[in-house]
């Protein structure tokens, strides 16, 4: 299927806050928001392994779309996984049942880098770019299509531990005794992820979100040497062909980092829940937009409560430059119908601030 001449965007509201435009309403979606909470997509995972859905862009677009049939969400994003990443180089990963992801032979000592794949590793990955494809079509303009990637560094850590970890000693370890080898790694991830992101947009992706979901292992200076560095020119080198694309950067944890995103080239910044929107805010200026950050643990209270947070959060955040969603994930035993009260409080409550703040300017 050719990528050209998709339908028209009628949803631009993601879009225009990514890029600091004006918006009529605050745009939501949720990390995760294709996943076990929801029973169209436990359904078919009893039939299909997680990486057979993953692989077969048919159904990969199928769980894609199953959130924002059921709900007003502003954005879609691509139904993946970041550890196809390290599986293109070569490695074997298995998804365990309630365990979650399993490498059978991680990398074990520096010798173990030369393992992985050389040169280009995008053939093994065109189910990627044609599960995009497909469901750009498939969503016929209705909202902007994410596409995304691990980080380097959270790459490095589950390809080093190989899986569940109470401190996740082992890649942290590789950066003191190994801090050679720690680069070549990252720097290979970097090579590979750069150009799989630059066509995951020729693919049809209106937007790309690095997960640096481990970025709170680190410590600022290790952070400053091993992450910021390659996520830096991730987003360097695909702004520089993809000026228009907006870049959203997740790295959980990692408060330090907040001012070094003053001056990058990440358009959005998402914060986890245990960030302050009105400090971190201060923190990062008010050129980026930020993304976030209601506490996952929120959505397991009653309605009326939910309402409540959802309300601090959007005057905590402002309506402007402002893209709400989870500070993670959602969980596999969250109520769809919370999320519901979720993405439709925060339209309508945004819709009315937004209204009264455009009559008190104009009077
Ligand atoms: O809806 C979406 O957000 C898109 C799909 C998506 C998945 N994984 C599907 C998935 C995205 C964006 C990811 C990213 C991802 N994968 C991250 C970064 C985000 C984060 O959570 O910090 C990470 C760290 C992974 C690695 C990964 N994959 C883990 C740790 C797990 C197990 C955790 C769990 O929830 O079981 C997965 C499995 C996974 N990825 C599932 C889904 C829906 C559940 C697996 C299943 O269906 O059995």
């Amino acid at each position: 299927m050719k990528p050209t001449s998709f339908p028209p965007l009628k949803n631009d509201q993601f879009l225009r806050a990514a890029r600091g435009l004006p918006v009529q309403r605050v745009p939501i979606w949720l990390m995760r928001q294709a996943g076990r909470y929801l029973p169209e997509f436990r359904r078919l995972r009893q039939a299909y392994d997680f990486f057979t859905v993953c692989r077969t862009p048919e159904l990969a677009a199928e769980v894609t779309l199953q959130p924002l049939e059921r709900f007003d969400l502003d954005a879609a994003i691509i139904f993946s996984d970041i550890l196809v990443v390290p599986q293109a180089l070569g490695m074997e990963v298995q998804m365990r049942k309630g365990h979650g992801p399993h490498f059978p032979d991680p990398l074990r000592s520096p010798e173990d880098v030369a393992r992985l794949k050389a040169g280009d590793v995008h053939e093994e990955l065109s189910y990627v770019y044609e599960a995009l494809t497909l469901t750009r079509h498939r969503l016929q303009g209705k909202v902007p299509l994410i596409g995304f990637s691990g980080a380097p560094w959270t790459l490095m850590v589950y390809m080093v531990e190989g899986g569940p970890s109470k401190t996740y000693a082992r890649p942290r370890a590789w950066l003191y005794s190994h801090p050679e080898a720690s680069h070549k790694l990252l720097n290979r991830l970097t090579e590979v992820i750069i150009p799989y992101l630059k066509r995951q947009i020729q693919a049809g992706a209106q937007a790309l979100q690095l997960f640096d979901s481990w970025a709170g292992l680190l410590g600022p200076e290790a952070f400053q040497t091993f992450a910021w560095p390659y996520l830096q020119r991730i987003a360097r080198e695909i702004k520089r062909d993809y000026p228009e694309v907006p870049l959203i950067l997740f790295a959980r944890g990692a408060h330090h980092a907040l001012p070094l995103y003053r001056t990058s080239d990440y358009d959005v910044i998402g914060l986890d829940w245990t960030m302050d929107p009105r400090q971190s805010r201060q923190a990062i200026g008010p050129h980026k937009s930020l993304q976030g950050n209601l506490d996952p643990a929120v959505l397991y209270a009653s309605p009326a409560r939910i309402r409540e947070e959802v309300q601090r959060m959007l005057e905590a955040f402002g309506p402007h430059r402002y893209i709400a969603n989870l500070g993670h994930g959602m969980y596999p035993d969250h109520d769809p119908e919370h999320v519901r009260v979720l993405v439709d409080t925060m339209h309508q409550a945004s819709e009315t601030l937004l209204q009264t703040s455009s009559t008190t300017a104009s009077s």
